[in-house]
């Protein structure tokens, strides 16, 4: 069944048109029964469904049963669009046999702080690889003829005061880093729906930002779809829809619907503004009738769940080959997460989930578990301490259980500390001090400090890796599974470290991001910083070797080729990551950003061929447009952002020198270096540093004085120089 759009756009009243233009309750929209448009339900994402269906007392309770799938940070820890794809493949066919519209995910906000209680729900630091496998998990959703909602819209990259504080935050960042990963999205996937964020940009709601909403999202990206606003994220109803906001989430019981109405009759708000939502929504319903309800097999997804949290997980450290393990023999499992596993986040994203696995479940029979401290993972517990180390002292291997437990981070509030609760860092370090051989397991949604880092031997990095967690650690201690995944965001030492250290999580109203474009790798490479592990860190139980590395110009891009070779003794996945640094500028920027990658399979001796296009973004810089200036760009090749193995230089002509607006203050240097340096400008120029000589301070000086100064050193005067440049008196 099909809606006639138009035909009900005309036939609708101006009450049932604002009534479509919120929800019926928090998960679905409103019906109009006379013309035959159905009500259709949203669900959360975005890494498993929580579709609700039973109500109690007027409330939704409790969710449909359905698969966990890693959380975000683990997901991207992939580096694998075809993981993404997969995970949003499996979602599509879940919520198509749920009955569900649209899916409410992926969420790619960036990871401006590690204290950020959602971050275990965010993909990276990174907005490209962000960007490209949200692409590819509502690619996945989508061929269900299922929606998404990619969220959150922008810049929420808090918990605290995330409904009303405002994002301090020049265009620039927001361009290169806050929007960048929705417009790869929005340009390469298409998604049906966008939700906008809480939180107000320089002082305004998103929910009622007309920049973000229209000029950037649907003027300059060509977005076709509808904005749904967060639950709760509308302030002014009517302003809203003049942004561009569709949908507010969920029902306002009315309220804002007869907002609607009284505006329209009192010529606050054109017709033509509500028929164009409305037009946007009838279309957005229509896309999801096509679907045919399909049915899955949940101990399939499960298994998915199991092969894809273990192509995510991190092999951050394994010193003497501790891992994989040989055997299960005199093996020792300490901590609870080995049995109770922590695999999800707290908040709109947690699942009923179908089966949860913990590594005791599933290990070989010869393991033997002691929990070493109190079952909820934060107290410690002496009598359990001591049984645990004088046990580890006799084995021949012990794994330690660790991570961050649900209170420490979750939607809703931010972390305080980077930190693991004592009682696990020492049981940690005591256990290492007796045994060589200690492995630590890490089950968090967000980077943790290591104080017993080299005590240990090898650390793996689960994140939240869903319900098949359990199966997966062991896959991987025992080297049934070996481990492929890379760090999308930066461990840091310290969180005195971090880029956001002294401005998150802000004040009362705002929050500056002083950092600008410097969030993540970013910031650490600039200043050269240490790093507990940096982004782009994996390892394997083989290894891999880099060369013959080709950079071509292709177009107003290039085209990367190299070859990767497997030189160890067991199969295995390298993520090749190509990195790009931009020559020297005014602009500050990144040493280098990731703009390419690509995971290759290899077994032992094989080798094959890596090619990464780089499209002109992967050069540019917003400068009022994106601009890549002339120069030589240094394309760096490695396994991580800190493991460099190959570059290669290639020479842009850019896009011309850059634009500037000529006035009183613009230097003789930023004339001499922009297209306005017309040649009699330039040829005066030349014959006055002849005179000045080398003297540096001379010739600084003189490159360095604005234009209005010049009449003082020179028989010229400032406006026969404007005059020269072309340009009339008043600039
Ligand atoms: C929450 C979340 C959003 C979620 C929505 C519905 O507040 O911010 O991600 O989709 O409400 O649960």
């Amino acid at each position: 069944m099909r809606l006639d759009v138009e035909k009900m756009l005309g036939e609708l009243t101006v009450e049932e048109k604002a009534g479509l233009c919120s929800g019926a309750d928090t998960w679905f929209t409103k019906a109009v029964e006379r013309l035959g448009i159905p009500a259709v339900m949203v669900s959360d994402g975005p890494h498993g469904l929580r579709t609700q269906k039973e109500k109690r007392d007027g409330q939704y309770v409790g969710s449909v049963e359905a698969i966990c799938f890693p959380s975000g940070a683990a997901l991207a820890s992939s580096f694998d669009r075809s993981v993404t794809e997969r995970v949003g493949d499996d979602l599509g066919q879940e919520a198509s046999s749920e009955g569900v519209h649209t899916v409410l995910g992926p969420a790619i906000n960036i990871k401006r702080s590690p204290l950020c209680g959602r971050n275990f729900e965010y993909l990276s630091e990174d907005p490209y690889l962000a960007g490209e496998l949200a692409s590819s998990y509502v690619q996945g959703v989508q061929k269900h003829q299922v929606g998404v909602s990619v969220k959150h819209f922008a810049g929420n990259n808090q918990e605290t005061r995330r409904m009303s504080i405002s994002d301090v935050v020049d265009e620039r960042t927001l361009r290169e880093i806050y929007l960048s990963a929705f417009e790869k999205v929005v340009r390469t996937a298409k998604p049906w729906t966008l939700m906008c964020s809480y939180n107000r940009i320089n002082g305004t709601y998103s929910s009622e930002n007309s920049w973000l909403l229209t000029d950037v999202l649907r003027k300059e990206w060509g977005f076709d779809g509808i904005v749904m606003s967060d639950w709760g994220a509308v302030d002014d109803r009517v302003e809203s829809l003049k942004a561009g906001l569709e949908l507010e989430m969920p029902s306002s019981r009315g309220v804002t619907d007869k907002e609607i109405v009284q505006a329209v009759s009192e010529g606050k708000l054109p017709m033509s503004v509500l028929d164009e939502a409305v037009r946007r929504l009838l279309v957005w319903i229509d896309k999801g009738l096509q679907r045919r309800t399909e049915s899955y097999d949940k101990d399939e997804h499960h298994q998915d769940a199991r092969e894809i949290a273990a192509s995510c997980a991190v092999l951050l450290q394994n010193e003497h080959h501790a891992l994989p393990l040989t055997g299960d023999r005199g093996v020792l499992f300490v901590g609870p997460f080995a049995r109770t596993p922590r695999y999800q986040g707290g908040g709109s994203s947690h699942i009923n989930s179908h089966l949860v696995t913990g590594a005791m479940d599933v290990c070989p029979d010869g393991v033997r578990y002691l929990p070493g401290i109190q079952d909820n993972g934060q107290k410690r517990s002496p009598k359990r301490l001591k049984e645990a180390v004088e046990a580890a002292a006799k084995a021949r291997a012990v794994v330690i259980f660790a991570g961050l437990p649900e209170s420490m981070e979750s939607e809703g509030y931010d972390r305080s500390s980077l930190d693991l609760p004592d009682c696990q860092n020492e049981l940690i370090d005591r256990i290492a001090t007796v045994q060589k051989r200690s492995i630590v397991v890490l089950y968090n949604g967000s980077p943790v400090t290591m104080p017993w880092k080299d005590k240990v031997s090898a650390i793996l990095e689960m994140y939240l890796g869903g319900e098949a967690v359990g199966e997966a650690t062991v896959d991987l201690l025992f080297g049934l599974e070996n481990p492929s995944g890379k760090l999308a965001e930066t461990f840091p030492l310290r969180l005195e470290d971090t880029p956001s250290f002294l401005s998150f999580p802000g004040g009362h109203l705002e929050v500056a991001y002083q950092e600008g474009v410097f969030v993540g790798y970013r910031w650490y490479d600039a200043r050269k910083m240490e790093v507990l592990f940096p982004f782009g860190h994996g390892l394997s139980y083989t290894s891999f070797a880099y060369h013959d590395l080709e950079v071509e110009k292709e177009g107003d891009g290039a085209v990367v080729r190299l070859r990767v070779k497997n030189t160890g003794r067991r199969q295995g996945s390298e993520v090749v990551q190509v990195y790009v640094a931009p020559p020297a500028s005014l602009v500050p920027r990144p040493v280098k950003e990731l703009k390419g990658f690509s995971k290759v399979e290899l077994k032992p001796g094989e080798e094959k061929e890596v090619s990464i296009s780089l499209d002109f973004r992967a050069f540019a810089y917003w400068d009022g447009k994106w601009r890549v200036t002339k120069g030589a760009y240094r394309i760096l090749v490695g396994s991580s952002s800190r493991d460099i193995r190959l570059c290669s230089d290639l020479s842009l002509d850019g896009d011309g020198p850059v634009s500037l607006v000529v006035g009183r203050t613009t230097t003789v240097r930023d004339v001499l270096e922009s297209d306005e340096a017309v040649p009699a400008f330039r040829g005066m120029m030349e014959q006055v540093l002849k005179m000045v000589g080398n003297e540096p301070m001379f010739r600084e000086t003189l490159l360095g004085s604005p234009l209005h100064s010049l009449q003082s050193f020179l028989p010229v005067s400032y406006q026969q120089i404007l005059a020269m440049l072309g340009r009339s008196g008043d600039a």
